[in-house]
């Protein structure tokens, strides 16, 4: 079945059961049909276009990361990549009702430099947030923690082999934990906002951990030090949804 068929059908299905669930409403809270079945897919369809609440305060990740860089970080940075987003696909008629947006970022030599820079800026930092949590456990388990140690031998050379690609990424750009089509996993890095997803990516594959190494990430606390920044970033990491992307990349294949 095509791409835009699964989407006609998958929207007609929601649009059905959208139906239903209004026809069984009380008379008294009905409301138009045609109004709620499109708020229904405007929000569904856009959802993964527009910035997401924080599940943490800014000063949540303290002593690691201060408030006032988190709050800059979000609040300013990666806010106007989903808004310079929003404002790419609505000058180059991207339809994202039936794009997702990681079939935008594997397509995505296909568009302009600014949709590649923010479509990488806006993906790669809302899983930045979610990869990050107070107080987390120290390390990874189940499926997770066999395939790195099957991979780069231990967690402490994994996080060496991390660690080196995120010191020596030249200027800003990200460092990664992917895993390839091969279902085996690597670490590699990428220049400004680009990311594994990408068509134009060096190395490719879904990512399961990526760290910001932007002076915009760090510098207020940690100056030059980058370094220091990764260090105590390995304190932060939640490898719970490490683990949850890690499985949603195998069921993928
Ligand atoms: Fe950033």
């Amino acid at each position: 079945m095509s791409k835009s068929t699964q989407n006609r059908r998958q929207f007609i299905a929601t649009s059905s059961k959208a139906g239903m669930a209004i026809a069984a409403m009380p008379l008294m809270t009905k409301i138009s049909p045609i109004t709620s079945i499109n708020s229904i897919t405007t929000l569904t369809a856009a959802g993964e276009y527009a910035q997401q609440p924080l599940n943490y305060g800014y000063a949540a990740l303290e002593p690691f990361i201060d408030a006032m860089t988190m709050e800059i970080h979000y609040t300013k940075h990666a806010a106007a990549y989903a808004k310079n987003l929003a404002d790419a696909t609505l000058a180059e008629k991207l339809d994202i009702q039936t794009t997702t947006l990681q079939d935008l970022l594997k397509n995505i030599s296909h568009y302009s430099p600014k949709m590649r820079n923010n479509a990488g800026g806006h993906f790669n930092h809302e899983m930045f947030w979610q990869l990050m949590k107070p107080a987390p456990s120290i390390t990874p388990a189940g499926e997770l923690a066999e395939a790195i140690n099957k991979g780069f031998g231990s967690l402490d050379n994994f996080k060496t082999a991390f660690s080196d690609a995120a010191k020596t990424r030249f200027g800003s750009g990200w460092a990664w934990l992917i895993v390839k089509a091969d279902n085996s996993l690597a670490v590699c890095s990428t220049p400004n906002q680009d990311n594994p997803l990408m068509d134009i990516a060096e190395t490719k594959g879904s990512p399961i951990l990526g760290l910001d190494v932007w002076e915009h990430a760090y510098y207020l606390k940690y100056q030059n030090k980058r370094p220091d920044y990764i260090n105590a970033w390995w304190n932060l990491v939640n490898w719970e949804f490490a683990q949850k992307k890690y499985a949603e990349s195998l069921i993928k294949k």
